[in-house]
């Protein structure tokens, strides 16, 4: 969800209510000022069980100032006085590919550890050039982004010592793409492209998968598996 409006407003509600109590759901917000931020916040938290603060979508420039660790420390200041305890806080992180983009991420994973995030997402999409498209770029998901998302998990769960959440999110459409996610680290798993090109049947598929696997490598939680193959 970007900032709020009337459509943005009318989904987050009936989505609400539609849902079955047991399906938890978390809200994605973003914004480019840490007052849209905020508004933003202030408006869905009520519904949601969690919420994310996306500070990394590809096509929206601005948003992108909150990958200066200052001003995310600002954002994470202003929403402290108005968080529920109760309602855990993801942050949705940009890929990266040199050094200095890694320090820097690593870096605003200090900032969200200091200021009590719950967990992280990783990764957006890899901004790619792309002449087709009016904005002269595309964002890259998929198989063709999962082995930078491995790479990253493992970054953040060393960072953070294995006691951050992370939720992780890049080219992941069976169980075992999601066990090796857990391997580097991850606690969940997300899943955009994987839907589109299999449908919503690819949850069960992938639950079903990991199941599968516990099986035969005799592990009988998942917990077990996180962490035990960094890179
Ligand atoms: C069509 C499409 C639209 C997306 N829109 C957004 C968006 O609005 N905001 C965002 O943070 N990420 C967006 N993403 C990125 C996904 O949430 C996800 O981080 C990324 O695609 C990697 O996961 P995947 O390989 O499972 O698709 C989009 C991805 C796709 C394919």
């Amino acid at each position: 969800m970007g900032l709020p409006n009337d459509g943005a407003r009318q989904i987050v509600t009936r989505m609400a209510k539609q849902r079955k109590a047991a399906v938890p759901l978390i809200i994605s917000i973003s914004g480019l000022t840490v007052e849209e931020f905020v508004g933003c916040y202030r408006e869905v938290e009520h519904y949601s069980d969690g919420i994310e603060l996306n500070i990394s979508t590809p096509n929206t420039e601005g948003v992108r100032v909150f990958q200066e660790s200052h001003m995310l420390s600002k954002l994470l200041i202003s929403l402290s006085s108005i968080r529920a305890a109760a309602k855990p806080l993801w942050v949705k992180m940009p890929p990266y590919f040199v050094e200095e983009d890694r320090e820097n991420v690593l870096e605003l994973v200090d900032v969200c550890v200091k200021n009590s995030v719950d967990a992280f997402t990783a990764i957006n999409t890899k901004r790619v050039k792309e002449y087709r498209s009016a904005s002269g770029f595309g964002g890259l998901s998929g198989p063709l982004i999962n082995e930078d998302m491995l790479r990253i998990v493992s970054d953040i769960y060393r960072q953070t010592g294995g006691k951050v959440s992370i939720n992780a999110c890049g080219g992941i459409s069976s169980g075992l793409d999601a066990w090796r996610a857990m391997e580097v680290g991850a606690s969940s798993v997300q899943l955009y492209t994987g839907l589109v090109y299999e449908g919503p049947g690819v949850a069960a598929k992938i639950n079903r998968e990991l199941l599968g696997l516990m099986k035969t490598s005799k592990v009988s939680s998942l917990a077990e598996v996180r962490g035990t193959g960094l890179r």
